[in-house]
């Protein structure tokens, strides 16, 4: 399978697409044995950080899916599972599906069977309600700018698990689907289908599909699950953290070490402009923050959905720095920064700009567009990802982009 025999256009229509042997029929042995010494590496060290009420496997024994972050486990002779991801069939396909100039890998997980069966997940799609803005925002953009994000199941053994609903990244639910989902949203959805996939074969969509985990079993599985992003589209892309630290590109050749250098310094540029935007507006410059707003999103259309995502940014900078400042430990300070935002260095580099008082400041600057997103009273949503959440699921807010600016420019002045 080559990246030029990919069909963009029917990923854009259909929300995915399944490619056969995406690791090579040659290959797959070799992937199989070293993802296999992976999974043994984080079985120990689940087994060894188990709570006192776990089974003496730990998270192996009681997840449903238990998932191992590969890229954290490897050395020299199993940095072959990191490099596949920057091949021509996993990292090329998705930046030729997002025409994206540049690319960078996202997440890299191994998802595998549990130990004991526990039966279907629910049908969801995989953003929150309102996060990382309303749904029909981040699908206007999609459908202008093509997905900004793209993410990968590729089977190391043939495969079933995954269902999904053709179209649906590109709509709302349907009211059909609002009644199933809400009767029960672990049975198959009206028009869903598996992904079949062949052990090497892979299946990538775009988020927010419609899609379900329909059995998690003890039949084997060992699922790779990669996501990727563009960089230097005309868009700030509706996933731009990240799911890794660079704790493991000492194991990397030098070819593939010097990728993710490069990833390391795409994302460090991009923070510099949020961190750029960010500070025009605690100091009251709306031409530095209208600089900033121009580098971070140069497209005219879609810029709502931009300042929504600064919003939420900008929230989790308020609620962090509270908490770091009454942190001693420098653990203790990583767990926490890890449970606020994925990539823990790259979260450090644009928190550690802003003292406690300047991210209140910020804070009052996003807050009136907050506001305007939350709909009355927390809602349970079916077809979501995580909890109750006060925020408008679907609709963008009923504000001009002029009108959101001086919102947020209200109390400063260029
Ligand atoms: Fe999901």
């Amino acid at each position: 399978m080559k990246p030029t025999e990919i069909d963009p256009d029917l990923f854009q229509e259909q929300g995915f697409l399944i490619l056969r042997n995406v690791i090579p029929p040659d290959r797959l042995g070799d992937m199989r044995r070293q993802f296999e010494i992976l999974v043994e590496r984080q079985k120990a060290i689940w087994a060894r950080d188990r709570g006192p009420e776990e089974p003496p496997g730990g998270a192996w024994e009681t997840r449903p899916q238990p998932r191992v972050t590969f890229c954290d486990r490897i050395d020299a002779a199993t940095a072959d599972t990191v490099s596949f991801c920057l091949g021509e069939t996993t990292f090329e396909v998705s930046r030729r599906l997002m025409a994206a100039p540049e690319a960078a890998v996202h997440a890299m997980y191994l998802m595998c069977s549990p130990v004991r069966d526990h039966g279907p997940a629910q049908w969801h799609r995989d953003v929150g309600p309102g996060h990382p803005a309303p749904l029909e925002g981040l699908q206007a953009i999609m459908k202008e700018f093509r997905p900004q994000y793209v993410q990968w199941n590729i089977a190391l053994y043939d495969d079933h698990v995954l269902w999904v609903v053709p179209g649906s990244h590109s709509r709302v639910n349907t009211p059909q689907e609002e009644r199933a989902l809400a009767e029960n949203p672990k049975v198959p959805l009206p028009g869903g289908q598996p992904a079949e996939l062949r052990a090497g074969d892979g299946v990538v969509y775009a988020l927010p599909i419609l899609h379900w985990a329909s059995h998690y079993g003890p039949k084997r599985r060992r699922c790779i699950h990669l996501g990727y992003r563009a960089f230097g589209s005309p868009v700030f892309p509706y996933v731009h953290w990240r799911h890794w630290d660079p704790v493991f590109l000492e194991h990397l050749m030098p070819w593939a070490r010097a990728r993710f250098e490069r990833f390391l310094d795409l994302w460090r540029q991009e923070q510099q402009v949020i961190g750029q935007i960010f500070r025009a507006l605690i100091d009251g410059s709306s031409v530095g923050f209208s600089d900033g707003l121009d580098r971070l999103h140069p497209a005219h259309s879609g810029r709502m959905v931009a300042l929504v995502m600064l919003s939420k940014l900008a929230w989790r900078i308020r609620a962090f720095k509270p908490i770091e400042s009454k942190t001693s430990s420098p653990e203790e300070r990583l767990q926490k920064m890890k449970s606020h935002w994925h990539g823990s260095l790259l979260f450090r580099e644009l928190t550690d700009s802003f003292t406690v008082e300047e991210a209140e400041v910020l804070w009052e600057r996003f807050k009136p567009l907050d506001d305007r997103l939350k709909v009355a009273g927390a809602r349970a949503l079916p077809g979501w990802q995580g909890p109750d959440s006060p925020y408008e699921a679907s609709r963008m807010p009923d504000l001009e982009l002029d009108e959101t600016l001086g919102m947020l420019l209200r109390r400063t002045r260029g």
